[in-house]
């Protein structure tokens, strides 16, 4: 058996062996635009990483050791780094020789090159560094900018492309790795990794150990560190916060096992073992990310009714598309959003109703409508593809919702097209037949030709597939939500503007916050001041501690000069970092000259609170 697999080794160290053997089996993806690794000639397998956190100057230090494979027997082998990150030692094999490296020149959004030398024979590299406080996957909060406030805290966000500020490592979606490491903390600190052992409670040394055994994608490397408490939920579910949010967590996220068990009903075994959830400081750029294991996720969702669970059914969803089946590259996004939309449905129909994720799907809609009217009006029909053409730009700037709705809207053709037993088994199937891979979108149409579309053919006759994936906007068979729950809504906006009559509270009382809104986003854009004075009086938007509703009700806000619900926006803005709700609202201040001084003034005092890429976002047009 040894001898086989020596053999085999040799083999594949041969580069006609190498092209010979499939992408997807060796960890390969095709060539990644954003990345300088070069894993066709030498690629990682495995991660034992080393980590000193050090809140006083910010700066993780400690050692990467990778496994690699040398399948063409190169002399080099490259890693992505960026962010100020400095090497300052790489070593060979568990021997630690030393060899050389260049660190090569910054080049704009992707950072810079590591090419390490290796010989034809070295399994693995070892490579000494530390990162800069500028960092930009890495926030790292004052306890000021906590819930506690007596502890700091730091979080990582690696998607797309912003591990390499934290880990030398080959930076692209079409790699994979499974991983262990060693963080050492202070000791009143606890550490929690995108792993399947997280600890539950402080270590008293401030050292904790991880390990990742599926091969993972680097974008999914995460790491938090705070004054954490764990609160169970199931046996393999539970919440992770800070200590006065934990509480309300558990109580907001009390059904993830049921969403567990409703997704494995879908499409087939969580493959992850545990399923827990860390909400995080509201500087979190995101609603959620996806991290394996460990879901991070904004403060926001926790509103206090449980109407905002959705987002744990997209990260949950996620266990199975983008974790499991990924994305080759971020030019395929939409494999990865689009598919999680879909299903983040299906968990939501099967927990809560049909008439309850239509409501979803109707705001998703209207909301991806408004973003490809913007594209197509400022000229960038381009962004407006399912696939998309991110080469020499920063792929965040690509991720919007065209991906997630659009993408969304496809796949429900194809279900509407086909049937749900037929689209199910086809879903499943194709979970189980990547698992553990990462795709290209002509990898998917492959797949649906031979195992959709030829058995349906005559059902699917006219989807135009083409116009769908490469064309610009939404085609005409887009499916169309149907939200009975929103038809009631749409009586009470007509009474209020034609009658002056407010829905009152006896219906109201039963809407939840998808209804309203609704309601909010369906507003003309002429009320009075007199009107919003109405509106608010009555239901206290300006108040709400629902921070989607407080989104839509500040925007409206600004729309019409509603100068009472500006202290509150404020506040909202300067405590608030999640992208989403920014983004809007900074945007539609900049559109008058009173509101452009706001929005600076808010900015101003409200910047050192965001993550790096929400700075980012904002900085592009706050100023
Ligand atoms: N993976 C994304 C977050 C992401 C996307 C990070 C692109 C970096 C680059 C995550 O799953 C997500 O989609 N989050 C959404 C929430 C969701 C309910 C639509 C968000 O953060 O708003
Ligand atoms: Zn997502």
């Amino acid at each position: 058996m040894k001898n086989l697999f020596s053999l085999l080794l040799i083999v594949f160290t041969l580069p006609a062996a190498a092209k010979l053997n499939s992408a997807a089996s060796m960890n390969i993806a095709p060539p990644d635009v954003h990345s300088f690794a070069r894993p066709q000639e030498a690629v990682v397998t495995h991660l034992n990483l080393h980590l000193e956190a050090d809140f006083s100057s910010q700066v993780l230090k400690g050692m990467a050791s990778w496994s690699i494979q040398n399948l063409s027997g190169t002399d080099t082998i490259w890693f992505d780094t960026n962010g100020g990150l400095q090497v300052t030692r790489v070593t060979l094999d568990g021997a630690e020789t030393p060899t050389s490296f260049v660190l090569h020149n910054a080049v704009p959004v992707l950072g810079r090159g590591l090419a390490v030398v290796i010989t034809k024979n070295t399994k693995q590299v070892n490579i000494y560094y530390e990162t800069s406080p500028g960092a930009s996957a890495l926030q790292w909060l004052s306890p000021q900018q906590t819930s506690g406030k007596h502890q700091p805290f730091l979080f990582t966000q690696s998607e797309a492309i912003l591990a390499r500020t934290w880990i030398p490592c080959q930076d692209g979606p079409g790699v994979r790795f499974s991983y262990e490491a060693t963080i050492h903390c202070p000791a009143q600190l606890l550490a929690l990794m995108s792993a399947s052992d997280n600890p539950k409670a402080l270590d008293p040394k401030g050292e904790y150990h991880f390990s990742q055994p599926k091969a993972i994608p680097s974008y999914l490397m995460a790491l938090a560190i705070g004054n954490i408490e764990y609160a169970p939920i199931s046996g393999r579910c539970g919440v992770y916060a800070e200590p006065d949010m934990v509480g309300k967590s558990a109580w907001e996220f009390a059904d993830m096992e049921k969403m567990v068990e409703a997704a494995e009903q879908l499409y087939g075994p969580y493959a992850w073992g545990r399923y827990d959830v860390i909400v995080l400081p509201p500087s979190f750029p995101f609603g959620g990310m996806e991290n394996p294991c460990l879901t991070f996720a904004t403060p926001t969702v926790v509103a206090g009714d449980r109407s905002l669970v959705s987002l744990v059914a997209h990260e949950l969803a996620h266990s199975w598309s983008g974790n499991l089946t990924t994305n080759a590259t971020w030019d395929d996004f939409w494999l990865n959003e689009g598919f999680t939309v879909y299903f983040e449905q299906r968990i939501m129909e099967a927990l809560y109703g049909r008439s309850y994720s239509e409501m979803l799907a109707s705001l998703n809609l209207d909301g991806v409508k408004g973003t490809i009217k913007d594209f197509i009006d400022s000229g960038k029909a381009g962004d407006t593809h399912l696939k998309l053409d991110l080469k020499g730009r920063d792929p965040d700037d690509g991720m919007t919702d065209v991906a997630y709705i659009k993408g969304y809207s496809f796949l429900r053709l194809l279900e509407e097209k086909v049937g749900r037993p037929a689209w199910d088994e086809f879903l499943r199937n194709y979970f189980r037949d990547h698992a553990f891979q990462s795709i290209t979108t002509e990898q998917f149409l492959d797949y649906l030709r031979n195992n959709l579309i030829n058995q349906h053919h005559k059902e699917l006759a006219g989807v135009n597939f083409k116009e769908w994936i490469y064309g610009d906007g939404l085609p005409a068979d887009c499916p169309v939500p149907d939200a009975e729950r929103f038809k009631l809504v749409e009586v009470e906006i007509n009474r209020f503007l034609t009658k002056g009559l407010l829905p009152d509270t006896a219906k109201t009382n039963a809407w939840s916050t998808h209804e309203w809104l609704h309601f909010l986003t369906n507003l003309p854009p002429d009320l009075t001041t007199a009107q919003m004075q109405l509106l608010d009086g009555a239901y206290h938007f300006t108040a709400s501690q629902n921070c989607e509703i407080e989104d839509a009700w500040f925007l409206l806000a600004v729309q019409h000069g509603y100068s009472k619900a500006y202290s509150a926006m404020e506040t909202f803005l300067v405590t608030v970092g999640r992208r989403k709700f920014l983004t809007p609202l900074y945007k539609e201040m900049m559109k008058t000259p009173a509101g452009k001084a706001m929005a600076i003034d808010i900015y101003a005092k409200a910047r050192p609170n965001y993550h790096y890429v929400a700075q980012q976002t904002m900085d592009e047009f706050v100023k």
